[in-house]
């Protein structure tokens, strides 16, 4: 079933060749086969492959399906974009990090499900640029997706940056992350400040950040 957080991964697919790693039920790949994209799929577990074939003889459509860890079982230039999408940041990064030559040598839409702000860091400190990102909405659950390309990043980005890209400003549905951060923010602070014994450089942090939402949702009129 194609939701509203893999629809926007497909929204968002613009070659004619895709990988998608760590593709479970490979409801991605079945709809790029439909559309003539030349797709492989691939998992560590064997359990997540057999649904993946199943699934793909079930719509005869051709997703090439291969087993293994992260990029291993890729050629460098076999798929022009890299899909790795719903795991955690930590996940997704240390699969690049394992491969970064092939990671280098795709378009990557990342759509990680925690760490978000890490993985970011990560990109732009280890030869990525972010070219774009968008947030799909699920019941209330917000959904990113990151884009990366190899590139030099100009400048290291604020903190807060890192959590509100202002490439996101204009989303739609911007005011609903920017929620989703000030109520994370203000629960570590708010447990912080009752511990016994207090991380002060953390609290000045937690701080600083909830200081540029209030900025942020003043220039968003919110
Ligand atoms: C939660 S599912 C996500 C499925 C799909 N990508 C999505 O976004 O709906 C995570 C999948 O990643 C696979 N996986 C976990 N670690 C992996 C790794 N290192 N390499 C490849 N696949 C991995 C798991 O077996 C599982 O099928």
């Amino acid at each position: 079933m194609i939701t509203p957080r893999l629809q926007m991964i497909l929204n968002n697919v613009s070659s004619g060749s895709v990988a998608d790693i760590g593709t479970d039920h490979a409801y991605v790949p079945i709809e790029l086969a439909k559309r003539g994209i030349r797709v492989i799929a691939t998992d560590i577990n064997r359990g997540p492959l057999s649904a993946a074939e199943r699934n793909v003889r079930k719509n005869g459509v051709t997703v090439q399906l291969l087993s293994g860890s992260g990029l291993s079982p890729l050629q460098k230039g076999d798929a022009e974009e890299i899909i790795i999408a719903g795991m955690g940041g930590e996940l997704i990064e240390k699969i690049i990090s394992c491969d970064i030559e092939k990671a280098y040598s795709a378009r990557l839409l990342l759509q990680p499900m925690s760490c978000q702000a890490e993985l970011r860091k990560f990109l732009l400190s280890n030869g990525f640029v972010i070219e774009k990102e968008d947030l799909a909405v699920e019941g209330h659950k917000v959904y990113n997706l990151i884009i990366a390309k190899s590139g030099v990043s100009s400048a290291p980005a604020a903190e807060i940056d890192l959590h509100l890209p202002p490439s996101l400003y204009n989303h739609p549905l911007f005011p609903m992350l920017l929620a989703k951060k000030e109520r994370e923010f203000t629960k570590q602070f708010n447990g912080l400040s009752r511990s016994k014994n207090k991380d002060f450089d953390e609290l000045k942090r937690l701080n600083m950040l909830l200081s540029d939402i209030q900025k942020l949702k003043e220039r968003n009129g919110l």
